[in-house]
């Protein structure tokens, strides 16, 4: 079964709502939908926070409640509860047997990289050889623009979003620069019609297919992080390729979020981090993804380094015969960092027990009810009783296949104000200059008791500033 095949969350609630006699809106209601929801022994994976240990939460406003509202593992996941003792098993080796430890235990060290390889490639849709795990997003990103980004004097310019994180921004101006052509002249960019916050497909596929001929790399976000909008991959691959331009994904927000088919979409390269959906840790491990179809192409233009090279080369020593890996294991440069790996095993050993697919089905519920209730309680015109007179707008798309887990609001009053009331009575959310507020309920820990207790917050703080 397909995340398609699933039924749109209204119709869902609706169908529940008239199977349990409870109102959509009511707590009962969530508490149901907590109840039967397939995945809410996963929560108990996880270390979830409690109010009394953040810092800008007011302990007399929440009142003795434990647990705080986090909906914010688009930022930073939790901690798999499994994590501690993957990670303590590498130290103890390293402890009681030093060296010794690359070549023996449940995972040598010089092949822990290969323990995450096939669970990686069936997050992002990919084979095994077009996948790996290494160093962090910027750097692999960096990397594979050594063989991707190939300036000639006729094609010499990226194209990617306007509003993209900034580090892509900072990439792609350092590319550019290294190869000696001008930021100005080699970047184009799309950005959002006058008064909309959302790219359209159609503005993105028109302008690669005016200007497809001058540009030489296609580089874009898999799901834009202010506005939470998942862009069509694979149509922006085939316009690319059609115009002969090469195309890759900043997937940070995409994986582990959505569903990703990169090696059937045709996607020439694609880099992530693993300390988002993934839950594998701050500064976790990063992941790259390379095509098949250039996993034996010998005249790939890259840097390489000594852990690219095949194993059984790799400790002769005599370097005469450096042969590298086919496919993305070639792209690696160094041994990497066994604590890290250890820490994304566990994260990925719990999206591969759920399955992606259950993981994208509560998602779209959960989020779905969010989105349901926002709209119910804080739209402009709503009945309900608790309206404030301050509304929200959601700007991320309403298609449930446009998104992942996070929406983003916009506030018809300060929103930096809300922002800070609502972490005094714990929720932990995040906030991006100048006026969006990104709310990602995760589907692994988070239920829908929480969706609910947050629009109970939201409520409060807007009639407390409405006085
Ligand atoms: C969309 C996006 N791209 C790139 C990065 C940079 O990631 P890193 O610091 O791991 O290289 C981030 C970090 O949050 C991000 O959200």
């Amino acid at each position: 079964m397909s995340v398609s095949d699933y039924l749109l969350p209204v119709e869902y609630f609706c169908k529940k709502s008239l199977e349990c006699g409870l109102l959509i809106e009511s707590r009962q209601f969530a508490e149901y939908l907590s109840n039967n929801d397939e995945l809410k022994y996963t929560r108990q994976e996880f270390h979830y926070p409690k109010n009394k240990a953040l810092l800008e939460v007011d302990l007399n406003i929440v009142n003795g409640e434990d647990e705080c509202i986090y909906f914010c593992g688009n930022s930073l996941g939790l901690c798999p509860k499994s994590l501690k003792s993957i990670v303590d098993e590498e130290l103890a080796k390293w402890q009681e047997c030093g060296q010794q430890g690359r070549y023996y235990g449940k995972r040598p060290w010089e092949h822990i990289d290969a323990f995450v390889i096939d669970q990686l490639a069936a997050l992002v849709g990919a084979k095994p050889i077009e996948v790996v795990s290494m160093d962090s997003l910027t750097t692999n990103l960096h990397l594979l623009m050594v063989p991707f980004y190939r300036p000639t004097l006729s094609r010499h310019k990226i194209f990617f979003e306007e509003g993209c994180f900034p580090s892509d921004r900072v990439i792609i101006e350092s590319q550019i620069c290294s190869h000696g052509y001008d930021p100005k002249t080699s970047m184009i960019q799309a950005a959002a019609r006058e008064g909309e916050y959302l790219l359209r497909t159609e503005d993105i596929l028109q302008l690669i297919h005016e200007q497809g001929d001058s540009i030489a790399l296609i580089l874009f976000s898999g799901v834009q992080y202010r506005t939470g909008q998942y862009f069509d991959l694979q149509a922006i691959t085939e316009a690319g390729h059609r115009k002969g331009c090469k195309v890759g994904f900043d997937l940070a927000h995409a994986v582990g979020n959505v569903e990703l088919k990169l090696h059937d979409w045709n996607v020439d390269f694609a880099a992530w981090c693993t300390y988002k959906y993934l839950n594998a840790g701050p500064g976790g491990i990063g992941g790259l993804f390379i095509h098949e179809k250039y996993a034996f192409d010998k005249d790939l233009k890259r840097y390489s380094g000594w852990w690219g090279v095949e194993f059984k080369e790799r400790f002769q020593m005599d370097n005469n015969n450096l042969p590298l890996i086919p496919g993305a294991r070639g792209f690696v440069l160094s041994n990497p960092c066994v604590l890290a790996v250890a820490s994304l095993i566990s994260a990925l050993e719990i999206f591969h027990k759920v399955g992606l697919i259950k993981v994208i089905k509560k998602q779209r519920l959960l989020t779905g009810y969010l989105e349901y209730l926002l709209k119910r309680n804080f739209s402009p015109g709503t009945n309900s009783s608790n309206y404030s007179g301050i509304f929200i707008d959601i700007i991320t798309p309403e298609d449930v296949k446009s998104r992942g887990s996070q929406l983003s609001l916009i506030f018809s009053s300060s929103a930096t104000e809300i922002y800070t009331e609502i972490k005094k009575r714990g929720v932990v959310c995040d906030f991006r200059q100048p006026n969006v507020m990104r709310v990602a309920p995760a589907p692994l820990y988070n239920s829908f008791v929480d969706v609910h207790k947050f629009i109970d917050v939201l409520t409060q703080v807007l009639l407390h500033l409405k006085k």
